[in-house]
């Protein structure tokens, strides 16, 4: 994956940047070419030397050097690379980032790049948790940059809790999936995220807990990728990737007309969505009101599945459904996975701690039509994103 592939590792200045001597080690080993950028702060730490030596390049740790500047240049480093890595990423870089500040080589290397960006941050847990730090990251995230989650522990500034530098040998595994992450550019991808909306009445409706989450990962994961995304969202209180075209869709059957017009142009369908299987039969025009009631039923009646009219369809889009349950998990998926036509299913326990409605992890199997399953920790959900597209990669036909 690295070999030949140009790194720009960012240091800033925390202690953890001695882990980045590590980081340069793994990358150099795999073949990378690695050009680091050093921020003022970084060189109190660890000696600008050390990263010279090992990677076998200048170490940038100026915006204005007039030798460097060049030779190579700010932009020509920000052109230049494949991916970049910011280990450890402070708050103070993250927060300039953010906010379109760029007064030192990184921050401008930063701005300037068109190559994917992962920082991975380290720094006290009470920034960590800090709302302007986290305002911060959620909106680089939302531009399309990449995160570590760091990790839990002792902290140098004495506290325990996350904030820690995950292991370089972490980071070098979770960068590989961006270094080659143009591997969807020329498809379309068709995701569904969100719950759906079926109303009662002008007041009330019927939903479930869905948050949008993994379907929003996997929209930006594709995008990340390459490929062109089209998101088909129900109602969630999530901001609108970037680059990605949304359709803003509320019941079950907008839902599935939005999906039907669209699918003809996807070479891969990603049904996240949680669909309502039922809706009232009937909506009233006014407030229903409760009168003299002390009980009373609903009558419901059955949404299109979606799903199963794209399998019944069989274009050439491959087909992946979700499968959230609560018993019989495989053999449910299973179930699903042939009865709706579908190349892959993600199947998981929404009852188990981490997997479940609106969090930030998931914890996934995927199962293919052949049989086999592949069983996955619990990730961050943009990480299980990533490896489903992976999965989806390598059965689409290629060069098609
Ligand atoms: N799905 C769909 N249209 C529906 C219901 C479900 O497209 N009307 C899709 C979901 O987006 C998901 C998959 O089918 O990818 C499975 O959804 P799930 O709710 O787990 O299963 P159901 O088919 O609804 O079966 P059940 O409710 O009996 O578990």
């Amino acid at each position: 994956m690295y070999r030949e592939k140009r790194i720009l590792l960012g240091v800033s200045g925390g202690i953890a940047a001695y882990k980045a001597v590590e980081l340069l080690r793994l990358l150099v080993k795999a073949g990378a070419d690695v050009h680091v950028v050093m921020t003022r702060n970084a060189c109190e730490f660890v000696a600008p030397l050390t990263f010279q030596t090992l990677s076998g390049n200048p170490v940038h740790c100026e915006l204005f050097n007039l030798i460097q500047e060049r030779e190579i240049g700010h932009i020509s480093l920000a052109d230049r690379a494949d991916l970049c890595i910011v280990a450890p990423a402070t708050a103070n870089v993250i927060g300039k980032v953010a906010n379109g500040i760029a007064d030192d080589l990184l921050t401008t290397t930063l701005m300037a790049t068109k190559a994917p960006v992962l920082f991975v941050p380290a720094m006290n847990v009470n920034m960590w948790d800090n709302p302007l730090y986290r305002q911060n990251q959620e909106r680089l995230v939302h531009h399309g940059y990449h995160f570590m989650t760091p990790a839990v522990g002792e902290l140098a500034c004495g506290w325990e809790g996350q904030g820690k530098l995950p292991e370089p040998a972490a980071i070098f595994d979770f960068a590989q999936d961006l270094v080659g992450s143009r591997d969807l550019a020329g498809r379309t991808v068709l995701v569904t995220a969100g719950p759906t909306r079926e109303e009662l009445d002008p007041v009330r409706y019927l939903s479930n807990h869905s948050s949008g989450k993994m379907g929003y990962a996997i929209a930006r994961a594709a995008r990340n990728r390459g490929a062109r995304v089209i998101l088909v969202s129900g109602p969630v209180a999530l901001a609108p990737p970037e680059k990605v075209e949304l359709v803003r869709v509320d019941t079950a059957r907008e839902m599935h007309a939005a999906v039907l017009a669209r699918c003809d142009e996807a070479d891969v369908v990603v049904k996240a969505a949680a669909v309502a299987d039922f809706r009232p039969a009937e909506r009233a025009a006014g407030k229903m009101k409760k009168g003299d009631r002390q009980q009373t039923t609903l009558e419901l009646v059955r949404n299109p599945d979606i799903l199963a009219d794209l399998g019944r369809r069989r274009g050439k889009a491959l087909l992946v459904g979700f499968a959230a349950e609560t018993d019989d998990l495989l053999e449910n998926a299973r179930k699903k996975l042939c009865d709706k036509g579908l190349d892959l299913i993600v199947a998981n326990d929404v009852t188990e701690p981490g997997a479940g409605f609106g969090q930030e992890t998931n914890i996934v199997r995927i199962l293919d039509c052949n049989g086999t399953v592949e069983t996955f920790p619990c990730l961050p959900k943009d990480e299980v994103a990533y490896r489903l597209l992976d999965l989806v990669r390598q059965r689409l036909s290629p060069g098609e």
